[in-house]
């Protein structure tokens, strides 16, 4: 299952909430820093010490000559004991024009033992990020509640809805609300963006910190606000906590969703991958 988490101006929050939510996901989660603004967690989660040489740009050199679970197994670092696996991003900006952001979309949607989260940041159509974007199974647009988040957030979803081909509604293209009710409620900010509610996180800056800029984690971190709030939040995205949901095994990856849409890929080949996300089974609402 591949998950993209973008975001839009003055909704600060992607990159912790990726984090966050992987590292209470039920089944093994990988996140990729896929921010074509540059990476994070290496300054961020790490504070600075990261192994040299691990990270995207190596992981996509290496795919000329080895598989993927070759690449991301000599590329990916796991920075703490209470933190996932993490590919690290980008060093600079200008590197994300080299990437080919759709191939590599549709080859994290193949991986085998893990759920690949990606961190793609804020949304802009022209940054190549959308290739991967149109492979994921679920994009997850993040949005703070003030006036300004929400205005940026409900552009960035009209755009992502026409750039993914999502109609109204379409769960597959849901909204994550981050500190919700300052001053405006999740509800009331899906209602404004036009696109499903897929949950929130709380305004919980101590654990945000231990995700954004390596704070030490606490006895108490997993029962935090936040780590609770992402650990509902992972099991209703995966349908663990519905018994209804359970598929048999091999049935959570992408099937055509029968709208007779083949997604492209840089390579020119199409996947056809796209299906109802289980949150849509369920109805909506905050997690
Ligand atoms: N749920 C939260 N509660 C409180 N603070 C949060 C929460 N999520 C994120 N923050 C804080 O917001 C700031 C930005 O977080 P983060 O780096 O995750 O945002 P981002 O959207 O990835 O930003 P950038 O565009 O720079 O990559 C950090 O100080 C982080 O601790
Ligand atoms: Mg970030």
């Amino acid at each position: 299952m591949l998950i993209g988490m973008v975001s839009a101006k003055a909704s600060p929050g992607v990159t912790t909430s990726a984090l966050a939510l992987a590292s209470v996901w039920p089944r093994s989660a990988l996140v990729v820093e896929a921010d074509p603004f540059g990476g994070d967690v290496r300054a961020g989660l790490a504070a600075g010490q990261w192994p040299p040489s691990s990270g995207l740009v190596e992981a996509v050199a290496d795919l000329r000559s080895v598989s993927l679970d070759e690449a991301l197994a000599r590329r990916v670092h796991r920075p703490a004991a209470w933190a996932p696996p993490v590919l690290a991003g980008l060093g600079c900006v200008g590197q994300a024009a080299t990437l080919p952001w759709g191939r590599l979309g549709a080859d994290l949607g193949r991986v085998r033992d893990a759920d690949v989260i990606t961190d793609c940041g804020r949304y802009l159509p022209s940054d190549g990020v959308l290739g991967l974007l149109r492979e994921c199974w679920l994009v997850v647009l993040v949005c703070g509640s003030s006036l300004r988040a929400v205005r940026s957030a409900a552009r960035v979803g009209s755009l992502l809805s026409r750039d993914l081909g999502c109609p109204p509604g379409d769960p597959r293209l849901s909204l994550l609300v981050v500190a919700p009710d300052d001053p405006y409620g999740s509800a009331e900010v899906a209602g404004a963006c036009g696109l499903p509610l897929l949950g929130e996180l709380p305004d919980d800056p101590r654990a945000a910190g231990v995700w954004s800029d390596g704070g030490a984690s606490w006895r108490g971190f997993g029962r935090s606000p936040l780590q609770r709030s992402a650990r509902r939040l992972a099991e209703r995205i995966t349908g663990t906590d519905d018994p209804d949901a359970v598929r048999p095994r091999g049935e959570d990856r992408p099937r055509d969703d029968g709208r007779g849409e083949s997604r492209s890929r840089d390579d020119g080949s199409s996947t056809g991958s796209g299906t109802t996300p289980p949150v849509a089974r369920r109805g909506r609402g905050a997690a």
